[in-house]
């Protein structure tokens, strides 16, 4: 098979990527305490920028002390944050991939050991699973500076040195918990009743997204690459739709976002509860918006399974576990040995080779092979 496409170069204005495909946002819980990337993790994406990844989207970084949601989780909260992200992007860029920083809040599944407080969240009520902490409803205050740290986060990612940055509008965080019918309960104007007709209906559930790409378009320009994730519906009855996210996206978009990433654990999953063809969410979203870059993800190891995604009309793939496994990935397609990427780790010299920082190695066992 000919998987030339992939490494076709693209333009996002007036950046190039050199090829199609991305590195997969992933927390490797190994910052330092204070919120800095650590050595161990530059050295792990700076391995994955190495190896020919055209843009690498870096882990979760939150974006105000109060939003940190998990253990050791980077941070770009505080001017004092702007070494440790200058080193993070220079050790990407230097491979000429494009860095984008992903810069997160996590509202509702905020946690009071890393945070001293109560998680801020659009209402006083547990995530959709119930699992989360029980949120304190943000305040209009609450709410204006949390748009304001994404603006600075923003600020400092390009002042760092990154090409652009990712913002984390899926995965239940803090932007979905805004949209979602489960979390966002407010009659105010950040809020409303879900059920009235025509974009009414979204005006206010969009406003927070919307403020925080007007704040920082504001602070970054034009030219600079905004990347929004989404996730596109919510699995369980009553949740919002791949439908209302285009409804969503329609309303964002023209605030500024350059590409769309539709986050998903399985690329090929239909609809939650439609799977005739044509239902794939990332499909959907692509067709919908004819003129958008699209990040598809989810579950995509092998360069023939990229290429599916590619030939589909979506842009860009991104890879996610694959490239925790397998350092060589880009090097092995052009070389045709595609037969020796590897999907499991076999040995502690091996993590090491692969510059899996030690916290991770802990952690990914949830979900990796890892004998
Ligand atoms: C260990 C781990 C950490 C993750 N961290 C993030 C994250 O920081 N931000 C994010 O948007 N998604 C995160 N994800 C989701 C991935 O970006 C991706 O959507 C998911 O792993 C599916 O792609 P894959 O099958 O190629 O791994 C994480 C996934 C895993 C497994």
């Amino acid at each position: 098979m000919d998987y030339d496409k992939l490494f076709e170069a693209a333009k996002i204005k007036k950046v190039t990527m050199k090829n199609r495909l991305v590195m997969a946002p992933m927390t490797t819980i190994s910052g330092e305490l204070d919120g800095s990337f650590s050595d161990e993790e530059i050295k792990y994406l700076s391995q994955r920028a190495e190896d020919g990844i055209g843009t690498i989207i870096t882990p979760a970084c939150f974006v105000h002390k109060y939003g940190q949601a998990f253990e050791r989780q980077v941070g770009c909260h505080d001017d004092a944050m702007l070494d440790s992200l200058s080193r993070c992007a220079e050790a990407i860029n230097k491979h000429g991939a494009v860095s984008l920083l992903q810069i997160h809040h996590g509202g509702n599944a905020a946690k009071e050991i890393y945070t001293n407080r109560k998680p801020l969240a659009p209402s006083a009520c547990k995530n959709r699973t119930g699992t989360s902490e029980l949120p304190q409803a943000m305040t209009v205050e609450d709410i204006w500076m949390a748009i304001e740290s994404f603006a600075k986060a923003a600020s400092r990612a390009k002042q760092a040195g990154f090409t652009g940055i990712e913002l984390h509008g899926a995965n239940t965080y803090l932007l979905q918990q805004f949209f979602s019918p489960f979390t966002n309960k407010r009659n105010d104007q950040w809020g409303g009743d879900v059920t009235l007709p025509g974009r009414n209906r979204l005006e206010n559930r969009s406003r927070f997204s919307r403020e925080i790409l007007k704040a920082v378009r504001a602070e970054v320009g034009d030219d600079y690459p905004i990347t929004y994730r989404i996730s596109p519906e919510e699995a369980e009855p009553f949740g919002y739709s791949t439908k209302d996210t285009i409804d969503l996206l329609k309303i964002l978009v023209p605030y500024g976002v350059d590409i769309i990433h539709v986050s998903s654990w399985d690329y090929h999953a239909n609809l939650r509860n439609d799977i005739s063809q044509g239902t794939n969410p990332t499909y959907m979203i692509k067709n919908a918006f004819p003129y958008m870059p699209v990040i598809g993800v989810g579950g995509i190891e092998t360069p023939k399974q990229a290429m599916e995604v590619l030939e589909q009309g979506i842009e860009f793939v991104a890879l996610g576990k694959i490239l925790m496994l397998e350092k060589d990935w880009v090097k092995k397609v052009m070389a045709g040995d595609i037969d020796l990427i590897k999907r499991k780790i076999n040995s502690e010299s091996e993590r090491e080779e692969l510059a899996i920082p030690n916290r991770m190695k802990e952690y990914s066992k949830r979900f990796f092979i890892i004998e």
